[in-house]
């Protein structure tokens, strides 16, 4: 440690200046709160930058040494605790330049600043610090894709009532369902790792706008921190956060995703539908009524979902309409994706678990799927086979339905007269009554069987196909953020 005392004031501004800041703007301008955990990037940026400056002949071998030394020591103290930030430090780049001169001293601390300023450094702090979360994010979502495969697999042949406009349509099997919400969060993983390509840019050497004039090279630097290469521009190098909203719709698009399942859930767990039953460690109790058992993670899914669509529009209002080089709004955008992060990162592990451990009603899914005339797109369909214009077969199932709901029962209670009547004038009276055939849930899901159909068959293709695509994006989840983007493009399967 240097002569300097722990907490005396470093500004990295300051020389036009007649008198300090004021508190109040102090105040406003602090950003340690939240910041702080861009430390360790801001360290590795700075040995990047060290020996970028020795082999431009700024340090000499021994001051690069030095400086090594120094920032290694700084790093063991922000690991431990023994360096935090102190109410007089601006920013994180403030505190660690502060740490730095405390550790080696104002003259060879005082050289690190060469060439680069902090709209570059933090340009390139919050792609690091993405690239790394963006794994962990993949990671957790494809937990939430294990456990809908999962309990896909559980549910085998069992089949329930498909909906749309949330009426019954046609019987579907439980997986196909459940697959239809894995899907969109795979997709989810391969946005991440196609995001990766293109923030994998360092803007480092960008210094404030133009560049530097000291010979540096930035991609020795980009490359010691896991970047492919340099910002072309270094204009767009300090003030483009495309990325960083690139990523933000990401989050949001996977906190409206989960929030979907959410929804039906929320749906399927109620006494009326009795679909499905929660674990009891993955539910709450009310502090009131001591029957209840609720669906709170699925509650605070769909309530976080609104807060993760938020955080992105936060931040795509504030780049609206700011000129382009570095301007202090640009600060704003870490507050958002650290909490899109954060939020993330607890809900995806109790989703995943609510999930993996729901247990289904398949007898009562059973019962329910061919309730409400789910079938009469299962006559309409095989009058088309016997060659009825499907306008007319439309028509004919619809007077099926008609006459079925007019007596109170389902269309498997008609009488072979009844089809015998409605269908006369299209088919023989003899071939009528075999529409009966058609008339059962597993007839009914068994000829859906073009390629992502709900027949069993397809439903275990695709379930094959999505372990197959999970296995992947598990590729880029485990890849690490200081190499090259995953390029095992996800798309191609
Ligand atoms: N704390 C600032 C940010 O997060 C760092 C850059 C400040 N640059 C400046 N010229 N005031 O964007």
């Amino acid at each position: 440690m240097s002569e300097k005392s722990g907490e005396e004031h470093v500004a990295l501004w300051g020389g036009r200046f007649k008198s300090g800041p004021s508190p109040e703007l102090a105040r406003l301008s602090k950003s340690t709160q939240f910041d702080w955990r861009l430390a360790d990037d801001d360290i590795a940026g700075s040995r990047a930058h060290a020996r970028a400056l020795g082999k431009a002949g700024l340090l000499s071998a021994d001051e690069l040494k030095r400086m090594e030394d120094a920032l290694n020591t700084l790093q063991r103290m922000v690991d431990s605790g023994e360096f935090a930030p102190v109410e007089d430090d601006e920013d994180e780049a403030t505190a660690l330049e502060r740490g730095l001169l405390e550790i080696a001293g104002d003259e060879l601390g005082g050289k690190l600043r060469a060439g680069r300023s902090r709209n570059d450094q933090i340009a390139c702090l919050i792609r690091m610090w993405l690239r790394r979360h963006a794994r962990t994010v993949a990671g957790l979502v494809l937990g939430v894709v294990d456990a809908l495969i999962g309990q896909a697999e559980k549910a085998g042949g069992a089949v329930m009532p498909g909906r749309t406009h949330m009426q019954h349509a046609q019987p579907i099997l439980l997986a196909h369902q459940l697959m239809a919400h894995a899907w969109p969060l795979l997709r989810d993983v391969d946005r991440l790792a196609d995001w990766d390509r293109r923030i994998d840019e360092s803007p480092y050497g960008a210094g404030a706008l133009a560049g530097n004039t000291l010979g540096l090279d930035p991609e020795a630097v980009a490359h010691e921190l896991g970047f492919s290469r340099v910002n072309a521009n270094s204009i767009d190098g300090t003030a483009s956060r495309d990325t960083v909203a690139e990523f933000s719709f990401i989050a949001a698009m996977i906190g409206v995703d989960l929030s979907r399942l959410a929804e039906e859930t929320i749906i399927w767990n109620t006494q009326e539908f009795a679909f499905v039953r929660l674990d009891d460690a993955y539910s709450t109790g009310s502090s009131i009524m001591p029957q209840k058992k609720n669906p709170d993670i699925a509650e605070l899914t769909r309530g976080k979902s609104g807060r993760l669509v938020g955080d992105m529009t936060g931040l795509m209002t504030t780049l609206k309409g700011l000129p382009t080089a570095y301007a202090r709004d640009l600060q704003e955008d870490k507050e958002a994706v650290f909490d899109q992060v954060d939020t993330l990162e607890v809900l995806l592990p109790a989703f995943a678990g609510m999930v993996r451990t729901m247990v289904f009603d398949l007898d009562r899914l059973k019962t329910q799927a061919p309730t409400g005339f789910a079938l009469a797109t299962d006559i309409a369909e095989w009058l088309v086979k016997q060659g009825v214009p499907f306008r007319h077969a439309h028509e004919l199932s619809g007077a099926c339905v008609q006459l079925a709901e007019g007596r109170g029962v389902e269309l498997w209670d008609l009488a072979d007269e009844d089809f015998v009547t409605v269908f006369k004038g299209f088919l023989p009276a003899g071939l009528a009554p075999q529409v009966r055939r058609v008339l059962s849930v597993e007839g009914s899901v068994e000829q859906r069987d073009g390629k992502g159909g709900t027949a069993p068959a397809r439903v275990a293709e695709q379930i094959a196909q999505a372990k197959g695509v999970a296995a992947k994006a598990r590729g880029f989840a485990e890849s690490t953020s200081d190499g090259p983007a995953y390029l095992d493009g996800l798309a191609d399967r």
